[in-house]
């Protein structure tokens, strides 16, 4: 049987990378974006290019029935999803929590979070042996912001990753007899466009002195780390989070 991956946030960024090195690995894979559409199509024909075969769907994480359509095209244009990433994930303006409203906070939540348990329900329902699936594995992005805290900037993501840590451990647990594996990547300080929405499109460039490594991350480096975890290779490794920091 084929493998067959759902990348969420697949349009750009990380994702985008994700999405073009699965194909390269073999699986077919769902490209989710929720408003790249030409971004999201652009990779698409990349990997029907390199002669993989893909497809894009819209969805936002964040709205439940999106999240099911979601699963139910992937499997009837791929087949059994075998693999989930969960990578879509926001943040907002840098600002300080007493400055915060409500509806910020529950965006960022909405997305990072209830977005996250949402299609991991879905994968578990599909992958799981208990329910007749073929089993399969889920990576959860989540940041090292859920070590730092990221003070001034943004605490409400760094707490919506948190939120991921501790999904990553209690689900991988649930689902292990099941045939399931889930883990996290913890990127830091990664080259992407989610610094801008944040207010401040240098960030990678001011910070990198606080990196032991010295520079800022690739969103290719990020991607490796998710598919080794998403393969066989990794088959003893569940309920863990993995640095994808240079050392920070
Ligand atoms: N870059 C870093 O330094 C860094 C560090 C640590 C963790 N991360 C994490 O890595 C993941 C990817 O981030 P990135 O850096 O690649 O950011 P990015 O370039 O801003 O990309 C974010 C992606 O998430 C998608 N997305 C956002 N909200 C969504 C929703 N409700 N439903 C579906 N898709 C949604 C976006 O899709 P559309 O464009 O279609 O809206 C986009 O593809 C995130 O979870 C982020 O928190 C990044």
């Amino acid at each position: 049987m084929g493998r067959v991956a759902i990348i969420t946030g697949a349009g750009r960024g990380i994702g985008a990378a994700t999405a073009m090195l699965a194909a390269s690995r073999g699986y077919k894979v769902c490209v989710n974006y929720r408003s790249s559409a030409e971004s999201a199509r652009e990779v698409v024909a990349a990997i029907a290019g390199a002669g993989g075969k893909a497809v894009a769907v819209a969805a936002d994480v964040a709205v439940e029935e999106d999240v099911v359509r979601l699963f139910e095209i992937a499997a009837r244009e791929l087949g059994p999803v075998t693999a989930l990433v969960n990578n879509a994930g926001i943040l907002e303006r840098q600002m300080r929590v007493e400055d915060m409203d409500a509806a910020r906070i529950r965006r960022v939540f909405d997305t990072n979070v209830v977005g996250s348990f949402l299609c991991a329900r879905e994968a578990v329902k599909r992958m799981s042996t208990k329910r007749g699936g073929p089993g399969g594995a889920i990576v959860n992005v989540s940041s090292g912001a859920a070590r730092w805290g990221s003070p001034d900037e943004y605490v409400d993501y760094a707490a919506s990753k948190g939120a991921i840590d501790t999904l990553t451990v209690g689900l991988s647990k649930e689902v292990a007899r099941e045939g399931i594996r889930v883990n996290a990547v913890r990127p830091g300080l990664v080259i992407t466009d989610i610094h801008a929405a944040g207010g401040e499109p240098g960030r990678v460039e001011r910070m990198k002195v606080s990196v032991p490594l010295g520079r800022g991350g690739m969103p290719e480096e990020v991607a490796t780390a998710i598919l080794w975890l998403l393969s066989d290779e990794a088959s003893f490794t569940t309920g863990a989070i993995i640095d994808v920091s240079g050392g920070r």
